[in-house]
């Protein structure tokens, strides 16, 4: 039964590192009780930059002890780059968290960039993603998500926001707008994202203070953020810069 049915529960934190260590608790609590009456776990990971100190914290232990061999871990996008290169969303929860916990390697799902081309990745992400839910409606426990300054999440970006093309796919292949430094992006579809039972945004930083207002106050639909509707609880992990002042943004 749906707790808040998705809608937004906004958690003020300080600073990043307050926020990450809100979301390492909250994920540590809904593990260790989702955990009580289900085998595994199934965690997707964000891109970007923000979620950088949250896996450092996984990684040390903060909101554990982990069950690290039932938990299963996935991305919610990737960028077209080689799992080496520094841009890569996989390069970086692999450095900070993956490669610092007992993790077993089958229990790891990457975006295969290595493929031949970004069709074929969207493609085997795809099998990936539907041996593991056999339906889009019932997904991962928890997606975690950021929120770029233009209002796009995962790489659902404002221009390439097609309800329609995520009618019947899981992974789409995006042209990120070229203000982006890498523009052939991988990116589960809405529907994959919000068949999360739990979805963790993570916001941090005065630049995206606009783009949270559209979002939170706005509920603005031409904003891929504002889609963000998981079938449970949609928590937002915001600081000061981001959002001012407890009265939630003015
Ligand atoms: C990516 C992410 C993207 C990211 C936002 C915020 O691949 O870049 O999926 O959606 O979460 O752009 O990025 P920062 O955390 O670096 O601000």
């Amino acid at each position: 039964m749906a707790e808040n049915n998705g809608t937004p529960i906004v958690r003020q934190c300080p600073d990043l590192e307050a926020l990450s260590r809100a979301a390492a608790r909250d994920l540590g609590a809904d593990i260790e009780a989702a955990t009580r009456t289900q085998e595994t776990y199934t965690l997707a990971l964000a891109g970007g930059g923000t979620p950088e100190r949250l896996y450092e914290l996984l990684a040390a232990g903060t909101g554990g002890p982990f069950p690290w061999d039932r938990i299963h871990l996935f991305w919610g996008d990737e960028r077209y780059v080689p799992h080496d290169n520094p841009k890569s969303n996989a390069r970086l929860a692999t450095r900070t968290l993956v490669h610092q916990v007992p993790i077993p390697e089958t229990n790891v799902h990457p975006i295969p960039t290595q493929q031949e081309s970004p069709e074929a990745a969207a493609a085997t992400y795809t099998e990936t993603l539907q041996q593991h839910f056999p339906d889009r409606t019932a997904t991962f426990d928890t997606v975690l998500l950021g929120l770029g300054s233009d209002g796009h999440t995962a790489s659902i970006f404002p221009e390439t926001l097609d309800r329609d093309a995520d009618r019947n796919r899981w992974v789409r292949v995006v042209t990120a707008p070229p203000r982006h430094d890498v523009t052939t992006r991988l990116t589960c579809t809405l529907p994959v994202l919000n068949g999360a039972r739990r979805a963790c945004v993570l916001v941090a930083g005065e630049r995206k203070r606009e783009a949270l207002r559209g979002v939170l106050d706005h509920e603005d639909p031409s904003l891929p953020a504002t889609h963000v509707q998981p079938r449970d609880q949609c928590l937002w992990y915001v600081d000061q810069a981001a959002r001012p002042g407890d009265r939630g943004g003015d």
